[in-house]
């Protein structure tokens, strides 16, 4: 894990944060062994910024990797995910261990569905129930 904490921390390099200054780092584990880096990238168009965690999955997406094991996140805070991001962690990578860690040390461990229980899915039976048009008299 030290490893994929230390590329979390190394990923803060490429952040791209004119707004808020706020850099952030993560490193996605794959389940045969390779490490995605993400950082965030904001745009002048706030609303269009990036988080580091969804760069990194979003990359590992894009190369066809769909099993993980874990994710790491760095900043000056030793932050958890925002909640769009724990919504796509738990989705997209399941129950992983989140690991965050700041420039002191500090770090902390999560699962990602402690994170955010209860997930969005279009799957769930709850969802299905409320989405197809054979049960619109349940709605
Ligand atoms: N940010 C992340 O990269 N990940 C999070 O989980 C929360 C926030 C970024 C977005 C923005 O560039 C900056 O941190 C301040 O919100």
């Amino acid at each position: 894990m030290e490893k994929l904490l230390k590329k979390a921390l190394d990923m803060r390099q490429f952040s791209h944060a004119p707004h808020s200054h706020f850099r952030v780092g993560a490193a996605l584990l794959t389940h045969d062994g390779t490490i995605f880096g993400g950082c965030n990238v904001e745009s002048d168009v706030y609303g269009l910024t990036m988080c580091a965690e969804r760069s990194a999955i979003f990359s590992a997406f894009s190369q066809g990797y769909r099993n993980f094991k874990a994710l790491a996140v760095a900043t000056s805070s030793n932050g958890t995910p925002c909640g769009a991001c724990r919504q796509i962690i738990a989705e997209l990578c399941g129950n992983i261990i989140v690991y965050t860690i700041d420039l002191k040390d500090n770090q902390s461990s999560y699962y990602a569905y402690n994170l955010l229980p209860h997930h969005f899915t279009l799957t769930s039976p709850t969802n299905l129930a409320t989405s197809t048009k054979t049960n619109e008299t349940a709605i």
